[in-house]
């Protein structure tokens, strides 16, 4: 299968740190592929350099197999990549349909056509739409997200991103914070994401949670993919082993 979107040789400093030393990286389409790797592994920056965040020194990117350039995050939304920070960027005081159209409000036809005031009414039923599609149960839509819990912001903060992706979500550590419930709710929005077609690029510690949801997972050490590994036939160890070296003779990405 051709891959949706892929990072090849990619290279980052910060100064003297080297934080992606010849990375590459690969999502294919509708798939759950889980990103893990110790602490100060290149994670973060791997993301922000496929979802235009930041700029690489070297390599390529691909997407559909076309090269492109993502100057600018807008260049990878427009290709349809998201990405769903831990800090998360809503807005506490707005309800859940004004942080679904944060920063992409839609306007009514005024007089003479002229864009008017805000569409509350269709931004409210679109989300209302947006979070029934992904199973989020949010008891009041109009409530301000900051009274929401964690695992309920975490899962508008998803719907935000899947309602303007249609090809790739990146989420960085997205259940960190969450208790096993609330977890266990975003896991399942993740599956749903997955289920609606689009490819979920899952940063995450906890290796169960990365063996019950993920399909494959790709590892870094060190600025480098060091393995590429099927979740249906790897354990904890596997990838423990995979992250510190340990096991060096994982199925290793030429
Ligand atoms: N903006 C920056 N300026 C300077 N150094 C940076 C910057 N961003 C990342 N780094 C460095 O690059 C390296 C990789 O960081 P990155 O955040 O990508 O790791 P990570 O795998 O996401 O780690 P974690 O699991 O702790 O989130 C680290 O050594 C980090 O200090
Ligand atoms: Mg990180």
């Amino acid at each position: 299968m051709q891959p949706l979107l892929e990072g090849r040789g990619l290279v980052k400093h910060f100064g003297q740190v080297q934080a992606l030393r010849g990375a590459d990286f690969t999502v294919f389409p509708a798939e759950v592929v889980a990103l893990i790797g110790d602490n100060g592994a290149g994670k973060s920056t791997l993301t922000k350099v496929l979802a235009g965040t930041e700029q690489p020194d070297e390599g390529e990117i691909r997407f559909e197999g076309r090269p492109v350039t993502l100057e600018r995050p807008t260049v990878a939304q427009d290709l349809g990549i998201e990405t769903v920070y831990q800090d998360l960027a809503l807005a506490p005081d707005l309800d859940g349909a004004a942080n679904l159209f944060l920063g992409r409000e839609l306007l009514r036809r005024g007089l003479a056509g002229r864009l008017g005031a805000l569409d509350k009414a269709e931004m409210r039923r679109r989300a209302i739409e947006a979070f029934a599609r992904l199973g989020v149960e949010l008891q009041d839509i109009d409530a301000p997200i900051g009274t929401l819990s964690g695992g309920q912001r975490q899962s508008v903060a998803i719907a935000r991103a899947v309602a303007w992706a249609d090809k790739v979500v990146f989420m960085d550590e997205p259940t960190a914070a969450l208790g096993v419930l609330q977890r266990g709710r975003v896991l399942d929005v993740i599956r749903r994401v997955r289920d609606n077609g689009i490819a979920i690029v899952l940063i995450s510690h906890n290796m169960p949670e990365v063996l019950s949801v993920a399909d494959r997972v790709e590892v870094l050490r060190l600025g480098r993919r060091v393995a590429t590994l099927t979740t249906t036939d790897t354990t904890v160890e596997n990838l423990v082993g995979a992250m510190t070296g340990a096991l060096d003779n994982a199925e290793t990405t030429p």
